[in-house]
C-alpha cells in the first residue's frame, strides 16, 4: 500500500510508521529522517539545521527533491513529515497516487508533553518516552544497547513553535484531503497499540 500519515510534530507519525512497516514490508519515507542525516548539507538558502532548530520548515525545493528520489524507489511506502503546505500537496499529487490518508489527531497540551519527553536511539532510532514508554535500563535502547538522546528541537520552546507551524502550514493540508473525502481521522491520544490496532483496520479496508 501506498500510505501517507499525517499529524502535529509528537502525534505518533514516526511511532505508527514503524509498525506499519513492520506489518506491510514497505519503505519508511521520512523527511525529517533524510534531513537529520543531511543537516549540514549546503543548500542555496543555507543548511537544514539553521531551519529545523528554530522549529521553522526547510524550504520546499529541498524537501521536494529529498522526497521525488524516494518515491522513485519505493513500491508501497508510508511517506511521514511530507506534505507539510499546500504547495507541496501539488508536488506530491503529480508524483504518486495514494490508497489510504491517515491523519493522527492529539491535542496541543499532550503533543508538548510527548515531544519534551520523547528520546531517541542514536544507533538504530527507535522512539522511546521517559513517561510513556521508558526503556528497561534508563538511557539504553532495549533494542541494540545504544545511548539515547534528546532531539535539538525537543525543548518546549522548539516543541511550541513546531506545532504553531504545524497549525499554520500544515493544517491546511489535513483540510485538502478532508474536503476530498479521503481523510482517515484516528484518535491518536489512544495508548500506542490501541492507535495501532485501528490504523491497522482503515489499511486493510482500504488498501
Ligand atoms: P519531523 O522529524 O518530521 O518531526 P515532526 O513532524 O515534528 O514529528 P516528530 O518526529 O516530532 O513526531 P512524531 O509524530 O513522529 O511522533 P513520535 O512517534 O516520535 O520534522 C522535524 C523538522 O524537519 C521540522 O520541524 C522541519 O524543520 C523539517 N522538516 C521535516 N519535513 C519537512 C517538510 N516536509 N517540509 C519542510 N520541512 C520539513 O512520538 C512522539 C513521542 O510520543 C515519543 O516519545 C513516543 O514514544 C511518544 N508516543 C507516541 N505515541 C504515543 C501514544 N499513543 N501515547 C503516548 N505516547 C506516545
Ligand atoms: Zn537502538
Amino acid at each position: 500500500p501506498r500510505i501517507l500519515i499525517l499529524g502535529a510534530p509528537g502525534a505518533g507519525k514516526g511511532t505508527q510508521s514503524d509498525n506499519l512497516v513492520e506489518e506491510y514490508g514497505i519503505d519508511h519515507i521520512t523527511t525529517g529522517d533524510a534531513l537529520r542525516a543531511n543537516k549540514d548539507m549546503e543548500t542555496e538558502y543555507g543548511t537544514p539545521r539553521e531551519f529545523m532548530e528554530a522549529g521553522e520548515l526547510v524550504p520546499d525545493p529541498v524537501v521536494n527533491e529529498i522526497v521525488e528520489a524516494a518515491l522513485e524507489d519505493a513500491d508501497g511506502f508510508v511517506l511521514d513529515g511530507y506534505p507539510r503546505n499546500l504547495d507541496q500537496v501539488e508536488f506530491l499529487d503529480d508524483a504518486t497516487d495514494l490508497d489510504v490518508v491517515l491523519y493522527l489527531d492529539v491535542s496541543k497540551d499532550e503533543l508538548v508533553d510527548r515531544l519534551t519527553g520523547r528520546r531517541v536511539c542514536d544507533e538504530c532510532g527507535t522512539n522511546y518516552h521517559v513517561k510513556y514508554n521508558p526503556p528497561e535500563e534508563e538511557g539504553v535502547c532495549d533494542r541494540c544497547g545504544g545511548e539515547l538522546i534528546q532531539r535539538d528541537d525537543d525543548t518546549e520552546e522548539t516543541a511550541r513553535e513546531r506545532i504553531e507551524v504545524f497549525e499554520e502550514n500544515t493544517m491546511p493540508v489535513v483540510e485538502h484531503y478532508r474536503e476530498e473525502g479521503v481523510l482517515e481521522e484516528i484518535d491518536g491520544e489512544q495508548s500506542p497499540d490501541e492507535v495501532w490496532a485501528d490504523i491497522k483496520d482503515v489499511v486493510d479496508e482500504r488498501a
